[in-house]
């Protein structure tokens, strides 16, 4: 099958930061000489002690660690707004657009947000957060989601964002894990005209996490909620009497910035840590390369900030380097799958960053509903969170950028911080699909089953032979756990996680992952953490979670459930369970299909064979493979017989 290739369009090879040769004397130059290379990059940034030293790393367990920059200090906030004020005060530094299109839309320039990242910053320390303390944000998508970020930031406070669509159980414990006492919430959240109610979730979630002191609640929708007196703060009042003015900390470029905890397949989630120093240089670096960003330039990434793709590409990258950021608080099809591309019309939005699962929902819904809208303002699109198959890939580039625009598929994890593998517009000849080429600094090695390299053309898992300054640097609280979870499957490299293709062209192509960990619509989940919500229920007595392809998500969520002897499973049970499993993560784990069965195939030493759960999900049962270890063989034949139908 001869695959489609589009070149480099001239416009963009001439014009554009980075093209072919560019990028390959950086690449060359990036792995010959980190330090140099880094160096270099890392003038991006005003820092307020220099650094002396650059990269400082193992992956071996002799001498483990990460420090980048480890000697110099600086801070996030003022690197994204204070150093701006004097050429850019007045520019619109946050787009914002609200869930209904008759809203108001916000413009909030960098002076405004700076004195309201200020006046926060005073807020919170006056309720005594300061370096090192733990904030858990709670928030919707609105302007003071990046305005909570950038005031942790000054204050040198970690912050760690909880997606406001996970349940209260899910919120109680990752304000646990790290001990937060502080947390920011709204009365409500919109999206797609249904109100989220945030400030009753905390306060269900507090019930689990009585060390909270203090909750600072923002009104966005008006919705009466109920203060409690010494813990409870209005945020307009908490902040009316503050200074417009506060000195940021002084950050040790090793010290953390923030926690973002994400799924594993084993455990429950990882607070994945970031730190300061390295984090920013590649937020910076990678916003500005990836999308050929000139400050100024009206750049939209529709993802939320509770994932990382939020930290990194709304509010980071493009504060971090002048840029103009769209936050959007809704959803792709409401009130009408027109709503993106009537954004774009909007905010005249140039590049368009968003997920394959959000695409895949709209082109179901038909080309005219991006037909009525101009789009002329668009000049680069970008893909993220998942792989993205050629069928919509193609009509992202045709329908919605009408073969003008290059696109960016950015293959990259909540561990690497920002974009790790992906073309570069002025750079990369386009392959539907392909992750393409490694970010500068990044070396990609693909390993067969015992660990061996693979050269050339081949498929294998894909690791990282050395580190960038954007890599996480710990597990919150358990050390141990980073480096087993990253270290020990292949020693001395970076386990991703991912399979990996690499074609005669040297492009690399993600194959998806090849853990226990699924991606349903560009969000990951671990199936144990699935497995255990519903274990958790009285009446079950086992399950094990697969993913299954699913038109619109990429992965749907299949259960296999065995339930206790005296439980008879029926239609009444399985709702029940569906519902059981919202409230305990929230609805981005829903199951779309329970399977009930009187036993999970096992192996005579009792492991669980989820190679043959996952092929009766994706109904390829032609070919089980090799079932001979089977304790019961007969389970195989019950669950073929009684597998659901699946549309
Ligand atoms: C996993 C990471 C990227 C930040 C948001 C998601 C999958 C991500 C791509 C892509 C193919 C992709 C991988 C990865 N993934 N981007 N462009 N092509 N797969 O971060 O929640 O940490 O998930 O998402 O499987 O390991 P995350």
């Amino acid at each position: 099958m001869s695959q489609p290739v589009y070149p480099v369009p001239a416009n963009w090879a001439a014009d554009a930061l980075i093209d072919e040769a560019k990028y390959q004397a950086l690449y060359r130059r990036s792995v010959d000489d980190p330090d140099g290379f880094w160096r270099e990059e890392a003038k991006r940034l005003d820092w307020i002690k220099p650094f002396t030293k650059v990269k400082e790393t193992s992956f071996h367990e002799a001498d483990f660690g990460i420090r980048w920059f480890g000697d110099g200090s600086l801070n996030l906030s003022a690197n994204c707004l204070d150093r701006h004020l004097g050429t850019r005060g007045d520019q619109v530094a946050i787009l914002w657009e609200p869930d209904s299109p008759d809203g108001p839309a916000r413009r909030i320039t960098y002076r405004e947000l700076h004195e309201q990242v200020c006046r926060f910053a005073n807020l919170l320390r006056s309720r005594g957060v300061g370096k090192g303390d733990r904030v858990t944000i709670y928030l919707p998508m609105v302007p003071e989601a990046a305005v909570a970020m950038l005031a942790c930031a000054r204050i040198g406070a970690i912050h760690s964002i909880v997606f406001a669509g996970f349940s209260p159980e899910a919120l109680a414990g990752r304000i646990q894990d790290c001990d937060s006492r502080v947390v920011l919430t709204a009365d409500e959240g919109l999206r797609g005209g249904k109100a989220i109610p945030l400030m009753a979730n905390v306060d269900a979630a507090l019930a689990h996490a009585p060390g909270v002191e203090t909750v600072i609640v923002l009104a966005h929708t008006g919705a009466n909620v109920v203060m409690r007196d010494g813990r409870d703060v209005d945020w307009a009042e908490g902040v009316e009497g503050q200074s417009p003015d506060c000195a940021p900390e002084e950050m040790g470029a090793e010290d953390p910035l923030f926690i973002l905890y994400t799924s594993g397949s084993t455990g429950k989630p990882k607070g994945v840590l970031h730190t300061t120093g390295g984090y920013s240089v590649w937020a910076s670096m990678t916003h500005e390369y990836v999308f050929d960003y000139r400050p100024g330039q009206i750049f939209w990434c529709a993802a939320d900030v509770g994932w990382v793709t939020g930290h990194t590409y709304v509010v980071y990258g493009p504060l971090l380097n002048g840029g103009t950021t769209v936050m959007f608080e809704g959803v792709p099809n409401y009130p009408d799958p027109s709503r993106f591309w009537q954004i774009v019309d909007k905010f005249q939005v140039e590049i368009f960053y968003g997920a394959p699962t959000a695409l895949r929902a709209l082109m179901r819904e038909g080309d005219e509903w991006v037909a009525r809208t101009s789009r002329k303002s668009l000049r680069l699109l970008g893909s993220v969170g998942e792989p993205i198959n050629p069928e919509a890939w193609e009509w992202y580039y045709r329908v919605v950028g009408e073969a003008r625009c290059p696109i960016v598929d950015t293959w990259w994890q909540t561990e690497t911080g920002g974009a790790t593998m992906t073309p570069l517009p002025g750079a990369t000849a386009l392959k539907p699909g392909a992750a393409s080429w490694p970010m500068f600094g990044v070396r990609p090695l693909l390993l067969d089953a015992e660990g061996q390299i693979l050269e050339g053309a081949a498929e294998g898992s894909l690791v990282i032979a050395d580190s960038w300054p954007g890599q996480m640097r710990t597990v919150w609280g358990d050390h141990e756990r980073f480096f087993q979870t990253y270290f020990t499957t292949y020693k001395g490299y970076y386990f991703t996680g991912d399979g990996c293709r690499r074609d005669e062209d040297g492009y690399y192509w993600i194959t998806g992952r090849i853990d226990d960990v699924i991606n349903v619509s560009g969000h990951r989940m671990g199936t144990a953490e699935i497995e255990s919500a519903l274990v958790a229920h009285s009446k079950v007595a086992e399950a094990a979670v697969v993913g299954m392809p699913h038109a619109i998500k990429g992965q749907g969520i299949y259960a296999y459930v065995t339930t206790n002897a005296e439980v008879e499973p029926d239609e009444a049970l399985r709702a029940e369970l569906v519902k059981w499993v919202r409230t305990e993560i929230g609805p981005i784990a829903t199951p779309d299909v329970i399977q009930f069965t009187p036993a999970l195939p096992k192996t005579r030493s009792g492991k669980i064979m989820r190679r043959i759960l996952r092929k009766i999900a994706e109904n390829d049962t032609g070919n089980l493979g090799d079932t001979s270890t089977l304790a019961d063989p007969g389970v195989v034949d019950h669950l073929l017989a009684n597998r659901p139908q699946v549309e």
